[in-house]
């Protein structure tokens, strides 16, 4: 028995050691999988430690710098730590950490930007090279030298299983009670020998509560007591308001219609503020009898399970704010059956979301006129985050939607333009457009009278004379008709913001 209690198994519990002593496992060019999606379940004290013996050893002239791996973005402990201390090499498949970001748009950091699902393969295909360490949270080790996953789940199970050394942390500030909410199902495999994962409503447990770790390579064990690390919400805007009131509108409609059922079909909601005020949006609306099958639970999903109006959520990972969280460890036991965490795998399987039927919503950063999406990118060449699941999500959805105020930068920058800088959903996945000026149903309309619906509905009013102006003269003078353009004005929208400030031409 260890310290905290936490740790049951003798044998690891003999293990235990220093952060400083742990992080010392780890080597120059190693490349390391750790925990963490979102700001949950990441490993809090062997990246800060690492850090410090990086910024030393950089300081004495041996460059010092290891790949990570994750689940998708996770802390200023452990993204802001190395990337602060010039410690990444390369880094996949997310981030949203405001240093890795600027040393990744410098060129100073190599960034993949992969599809939530797709890392299990890729590094079970043996396509991203070897995995030298596991670096894994956990909230505690059963007797039988099984791991109790914390907040997260992400890529654990394949970077326990593929790595040459394991470093665990186990933290007993995650709530005890975590224990038997995850799923982690083992029976993913790679071509020919896939079966069908056998997975047909949203809270179906298929795996079992706890990952396996060969206990041959534990390395070390280090005990923490430290919190998850969420930013806080902003409280719903006019413009999120607005944005939700139109997902809800347009969800009932499609109920009266009869093309959905009462209680819709299973939910994905984005990271993100606007997401998080659509669930606060369904929390005033009469549905009931709800299902999220998502990525992250956020607050506002919280919100939904506390009241009845969803019944159930099956996520990879918890993003929750420092208030939610305090009031989740407080009630866990009342949500323990009705959550489900499991790997990201899983959790944004293609073949699960379509079968299911999921809602999807994303937020973007621009949509252009006939329902290409940029989610990553501005400009054209600066990363925001990553793709993180919106792929996954967005191409396999019942209905995709994707969501965002219809200016950015106080009015300077349309969110709609006519051609994306960046393509990452192309106009065949992308279902709804939503801002807080309208919603436009893309499904069944040819590329012109897409243009001319998300103008009408989701441009900002100072933009629509112009969207529509654009959209004549490429009816006009383009070289096809089929999805008019005129490519140097259509990129040029950019060129004006960078070279003037604002897309607006000049009064
Ligand atoms: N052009 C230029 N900059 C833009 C912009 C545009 N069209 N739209 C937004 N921005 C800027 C904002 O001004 C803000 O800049 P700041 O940080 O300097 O203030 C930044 O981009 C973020 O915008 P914000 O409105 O705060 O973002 P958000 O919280 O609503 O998130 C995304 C929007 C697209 C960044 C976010 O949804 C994302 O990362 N999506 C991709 C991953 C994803 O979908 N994950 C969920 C899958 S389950």
């Amino acid at each position: 028995m260890s310290g905290s209690g936490r740790i049951r198994n003798a044998d690891l519990a003999r293990r235990v050691v220093s952060a400083d002593e742990a992080a010392a496992v780890i080597r120059p060019g190693d490349t390391v999988g750790m925990s963490g999606f979102t700001g949950a379940g990441y490993p809090k004290a062997v990246p800060e430690a690492l850090a410090r013996r990086i910024t030393e050893s950089n300081a004495a002239g041996k460059p010092f710098r290891i790949n990570v791996w994750t689940g998708a973005s996770t802390a200023p402990e452990l993204d802001g730590a190395l990337a602060a201390a010039d410690g990444i090499e390369l880094r996949l498949p997310h981030q949203s950490d405001p240093v890795s970001r600027q040393k990744i748009n410098a060129g100073q950091m190599d960034y993949i930007d992969v599809h939530l699902s797709h890392v299990a393969q890729l590094a079970w295909q043996g396509f991203l090279g070897p995995l030298d360490v596991a670096l894994i949270e956990v909230s505690g080790i059963a007797e039988d030298g099984t791991l109790v996953p914390s907040s997260s789940i992400g890529n654990n199970k394949t970077w326990l299983d593929q790595a040459d050394r394991v470093v665990l942390e186990v933290n007993s500030w995650q709530p005890a009670g975590l224990d038997g909410m995850h799923d982690v199902y083992y029976g993913t495999a790679l071509p020919p020998d896939r079966r069908p994962i056998q997975l047909t409503r949203p809270d179906d447990r298929i795996g079992v509560p706890h990952l396996r770790v060969d206990p041959a390579k534990v390395v070390a064990v280090v005990e923490t007591d430290s919190p998850d690390r969420n930013t806080p919400f902003k409280e719903p805007d006019d413009a999120a308001r607005a944005i939700a009131g139109h997902v809800i509108e347009y969800l009932e409609h499609e109920v009266t219609r009869g093309r959905l059922p009462a209680e819709l079909l299973p939910l994905q909601s984005g990271v993100g503020n606007v997401a998080n005020a659509v669930m606060a949006g369904l929390q005033e609306s009469s549905f009931q009898g709800l299902t999220a099958y998502t990525e992250v639970i956020q607050d506002g999903m919280l919100d939904l399970l506390r009241s009845g109006t969803l019944v159930s959520a099956s996520a990879t990972a918890f993003s929750l704010s420092p208030t939610a969280i305090a009031d989740f460890n407080a009630e866990i036991e009342e949500f323990r059956d009705r959550i489900l965490l499991r790997p990201q795998e899983i959790s944004n399987h293609p073949e699960v979301v379509r079968r299911l039927g999921v809602l999807a919503m994303n937020g973007m950063i621009e949509a252009d006129v006939y329902g290409n999406v940029n989610s990553t990118h501005l400009m054209g060449s600066k990363i925001q985050n990553g793709i993180g699941g919106s792929g996954d999500f967005a191409r396999n959805a019942f209905i995709s939607f994707f969501v965002t105020p219809s200016t950015a930068k106080d009015g300077a920058i349309s969110a709609i333009v006519p051609m994306v800088s960046h393509v990452d959903h192309t106009e065949h996945d992308v279902a709804v457009i939503v801002t807080e000026h309208g919603l436009a149903d893309l499904r069944g309309l040819s590329p012109r009278r897409r243009a001319r619906l998300v103008v009408e509905r989701c441009a900002h009013p100072d933009y629509r004379p112009m969207l529509t102006d654009y959209l004549d003269r490429a009816d006009r003078d383009a070289y096809g008709r089929h999805t008019p353009h005129l490519l140097t004005e259509a990129l040029g929208w950019h060129t004006r913001y960078l070279e003037t400030g604002t897309m607006l031409p000049a009064a």
